[in-house]
């Protein structure tokens, strides 16, 4: 027993995890129990040092460690310590379909939060981009489950390494900020199966993620972190998850709802906390017998878990802010996250040598994003914005200009309201026009006598952009982008845009005049270095998208139902399962850039495939060989989807199952090997309450973009394979423990 005498066993990390969690839970007296599921300040939960265990603390966001904020309210608490790595953000580490590369992510977000005494993130979102307009698109991973879950997987088992919790979020189906506080989302069972839970099902499973952030939204009715389905049958029952289930910020609203509707640590309530729903309601509720004692300790049981997991009874891990190495990191997710949309004529990449003069044009180039987006800002220890990074790499021997083409309004953030949504003090109006022409014709000027110009376009975290609490209006480039960049290149034809964004927007009035267009995302403190490398060849850009770039916004599936925003307070998803390249594919709308696009500065070439299923229904192997057919080294994505035959249920025309990152050099290829389960080839049957594949002829779809498809390989499932919707074997805590190898794949 070591050093520990015999009855303290919850204080001796030999012990396994549950032997732990219930012996301290055996010594926890009523109040001590209530009191660490609900809040004792914004983002703790209160040390009970009689049992040596610590204050929690949480902290927010997907990309970095949020500065410190204010115990009792949402204003910064104004420390000087409280400085992060600003990360690219996710939708960029989604770009790069490099779950290895996710784990690297969340190993820096775990030694930061170590760092900083934080003992659980609030992240990643794995939200489903299913319109353009979230505010939130940038948060999360893209519009397909499979590839939203494979990143999430690696980021949380790379920050859980760590020895602090992740927390994915929002639990369920926030997928737009509009009414977020109050929005009822309805959605038939496959598509809230097969596109808006995968992503949590696989953090959970594969990822064994600690906690899940119940969302903001009603789902059916019924708030979700106050939803007996999604928590208790769905999250609890199906997929047996074992952590907790922590409210988005305020997400509570009841002590019944809460209590019985599964949720186990409530965050955010305004008001004494004291009077948290979960706090004296939930303790008289047991004491007069409305409530269990039993229902408590499940709740507790959920909490001691996370703390014991992530060490906060023993010595926790010392951890690291803002190293060579996380500088590396998130300078390596920017540089495999950046997207070569186009290229025509190879005026990509640059040749500093050869140029004389470059004219840097547009108020995202020499903006810093790092503060901005509400929850998901961070107080960045530096950010290089676009033209630092072309000054540094090429200033020394080009005339570099600026010009900022267009003014970015500046809005002060207003007091947050009840239900998380931040006011915002109406800002100064826009530029009077006749400012806005002047600033357009100067950088007219500077373009027409540059060797090339540069047009950093795009949006930012002011509201109705990329931020939290409201959507965007249109996909449109504000502040009069577009008619800049076609003044601008009709000026001088060798120009780039490089687009800073969460997700698309509108290009058709100028997309067929520029030669070159790179989408950056926002890349983080990085940035302005992995831009430049890009557009001067140092790196080879390998994003691929992970979501599709509609020409319109009525093109796409929630605006072409005119589901989106809802009405009268309710939002049924009629687009259903027809999400993103499903809805294009089966309604053959063309996108402007299709989901997994993204080109190259060398060609890749693919051999016919090699398709086995040694014992059905074991795992399928689709092997191929990809070849670098160009003069420069470079990464491709190998994508395999599925396109199902005839059967009983409706289908879309493919779906992503698999995916590969090959780097080669030039003339060099590689054979990739990559693995299907049965689960690949299956629906879900609400009827049966399982995935079905059933006895039918299915294509083995291979490619580098969901509109690139290089082979097709046809297979017949000689016999149905089905698997009731369950828990897997519930990982042993050793296995947890271990859940901190490589990533998902
Ligand atoms: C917010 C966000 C959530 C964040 C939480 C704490 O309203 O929805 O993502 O983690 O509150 O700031």
């Amino acid at each position: 027993m070591g050093a520990f005498a015999h009855s303290q066993v919850y204080k001796d990390p030999s012990q396994p995890l549950e032997a732990r969690v219930n012996d301290l839970l055996s010594r926890m007296t009523l109040d001590e129990k209530i009191s660490i599921i609900h809040a004792n300040s914004k983002f703790s939960t209160p040390a009970i040092p009689r049992l040596g265990i610590p204050t929690r603390w949480m902290s927010d966001g997907p990309h970095g460690v949020r500065e410190d904020i204010s115990t009792d309210s949402w204003d910064p608490a104004g420390h000087t310590n409280d400085f992060s790595t600003y990360m690219p953000v996710n939708i960029c580490l989604a770009s790069s379909w490099d779950p290895d590369l996710a784990y690297a992510y969340g190993s820096v977000i775990g030694q930061e939060a170590l760092a900083r005494g934080k003992d659980m993130m609030l992240g990643p979102g794995v939200c489903i981009m299913r319109t353009p307009l979230n505010g939130r698109n940038y948060e999360y991973l893209g519009e397909d489950p499979f590839l939203a879950g494979q990143m999430a997987v690696g980021y949380i088992r790379g920050a859980q390494a760590q020895g602090i919790s992740s927390c994915v979020k929002h639990y369920a189906g926030n997928d737009q900020e509009t009414q977020r506080g109050s929005i009822d989302v309805e959605m038939d069972e496959r598509t809230l199966r097969e596109i808006y839970l995968p992503a949590f099902k696989a953090a959970v499973q594969q990822g064994h993620v600690w906690a899940v952030m119940g969302a903001y939204n009603r789902f059916r009715g019924t708030y979700c972190c106050e939803n007996d389905y999604l928590l208790n049958k769905v999250l609890k029952g199906d997929w047996g998850f074992q952590g907790l289930v922590v409210s988005d910020w305020s997400g509570s609203h009841t002590t019944s709802g809460s209590v019985n509707g599964g949720l186990d640590l409530e965050m955010g309530t305004d008001g004494p906390y004291h009077l948290d729903h979960m706090a004296d309601p939930y303790r008289d509720g047991i004491l007069s017998g409305k409530y269990t004692m039993a229902s408590l300790d499940d709740k507790v049981r959920r909490n001691l878990r996370m703390m014991i997991a992530t060490h906060m009874l023993d010595t926790k891990p010392v951890g690291s802010l803002n190293t060579s190495a996380h500088q590396e990191t998130a300078r390596k997710v920017a540089e495999e996250g950046i997207v070569l949309l186009k290229n025509k004529g190879g005026l990509l990449p640059l040749s500093a040598p050869n140029l004389s003069s470059i004219a840097v044009i547009g108020e995202d180039g020499f903006t810093k994003f790092a503060y901005g987006g509400e929850s998901a800002g961070i107080k960045a220890f530096y950010e290089v914005t676009g033209l630092e990074g072309i000054l540094k790499r090429a200033g020394g021997s080009v005339n570099v200009t600026y010009s900022p083409g267009y003014h970015i309004p500046t809005w002060r953030p207003g007091p947050r309201r009840l239900g998380g949504v931040r006011g915002y003090n109406q800002g100064p109006p826009p530029v009077p026009p006749a400012e806005a022409k002047a600033l357009v014709d100067q950088a007219v000027k500077a373009a027409k006598s540059a060797d090339v110009a540069i047009v950093f376009a795009g949006l930012n975290h002011l509201r109705n952009m990329d931020t939290e609490g409201s959507d965007r209006r249109d996909m449109k480039l504000p502040y009069g982008q577009d008619l800049l960049i076609q003044r601008v290149v009709e000026a001088n034809p060798r120009t780039i845009v490089v687009l800073i964004s969460g997700g698309a927007v509108e290009m058709d009035s100028w997309i067929n005049r520029v030669p070159s267009v790179l989408q950056a995302w926002y890349p983080g403190m990085e940035g302005g270095n992995a831009m430049a490398e890009a557009l001067f060849g140092d790196i080879n850009p390998s994003g691929k998208l992970p979501c599709t770039f509609p020409h319109k916004l009525d093109d796409s599936p929630a605006h072409f139902t005119q589901a989106y925003p809802g009405t009268h307070g309710v939002e049924y998803y009629e687009e259903g399962l027809l999400v993103g390249y499903r809805w294009f594919d089966s309604t053959h709308i063309q996108p402007l850039f299709p989901f997994g696009f993204g080109l190259s500065y060398t060609t890749f070439a693919y051999s016919a495939p090699n398709f086995s299923v040694p014992r059905w229904p074991g795992p399928a192997q689709v092997s191929f060989t990809v070849t670098n057919t160009g003069t420069r080294s470079g990464t491709d994505v190998a994508q395999v989807y599925i396109q199902p035959g005839a059967e009983k249920l409706f289908r879309p025309l493919k779906e992503l199952k698999g995916f590969a990152r090959v780097s080669l050099k030039a003339g060099e290829s590689k054979r990739l090997a990559i693995e299907l389960p049965a689960t690949a080839f299956a629906y879900y049957d609400p009827s049966r309450h399982g995935w079905v594949a059933e006895a039918a002829q299915y294509k083995i779809l291979i490619g580098d973009s969901s509109r690139d498809i290089k082979f097709s390989q046809d297979w017949v499932a000689p016999v149905e394979y089905f698997v009731p919707e369950g828990p897997i074997a519930s990982p042993t805590p050793s296995q947890i423990a271990l859940a901190g190898n490589r990533s998902g794949q």
